[in-house]
């Protein structure tokens, strides 16, 4: 019988504007807050043994401050940088200090949107990207890095 394994851990990072969801161009981005967002990704981490901590912030600079203080204790990332993803040199830079898988989330499909939100600093450090599926591509994101951290079913 596979036993949770509360060791790993998993850090979920929603960059600008993404507090606001649920409110926020809703056509776009849908009708769900984050705070269920972040619930939903709590309770599926217990699930798979996995500890899921959630972080948003609208600064640049916490952003990197909390990758760099996710280096040694988190066994994955997802992050959202929102906005960020196409401009952040800085956030890119901090994701390169990670030794562990990183899914890019995007609820939109910024690849179908205005050409200024085509091009990621962050898709080609992470591990994989995942756009267009609203809110599920949060819990596709996590059940990938499950799966790469071998983070083992308790049912
Ligand atoms: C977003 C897409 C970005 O272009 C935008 O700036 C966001 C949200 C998404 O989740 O679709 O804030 O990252």
């Amino acid at each position: 019988m596979n036993t949770p394994n509360s060791g790993h851990q998993v850090l979920v990072i929603h960059g600008p504007n993404l507090n606001m969801l649920g409110l926020r161009e809703p056509g776009i981005y849908g009708s769900t807050r984050l705070d269920e967002i972040d619930a939903q990704l709590k309770a599926l981490g217990r699930q798979w043994g996995i500890t899921v901590h959630c972080f948003q912030s609208n600064h640049e600079g916490a952003i990197v401050d909390r990758i760099q203080s996710a280096a040694t204790i988190m066994g994955g990332l997802i992050i959202n940088p929102a906005a960020y993803t196409h401009t952040s040199i800085a956030i890119r830079d901090a994701l390169l200090l990670l030794p562990i898988p990183i899914i890019e989330v995007h609820l939109s499909n910024i690849h179908k949107r205005e050409p200024f939100r085509r091009h990621s600093f962050v898709s080609d450090v992470a591990t994989g990207q995942i756009v267009g599926l609203g809110v599920n591509g949060y819990y596709l994101a996590l059940r990938a890095i499950a799966d790469i951290i071998g983070a083992t079913a308790s049912t």
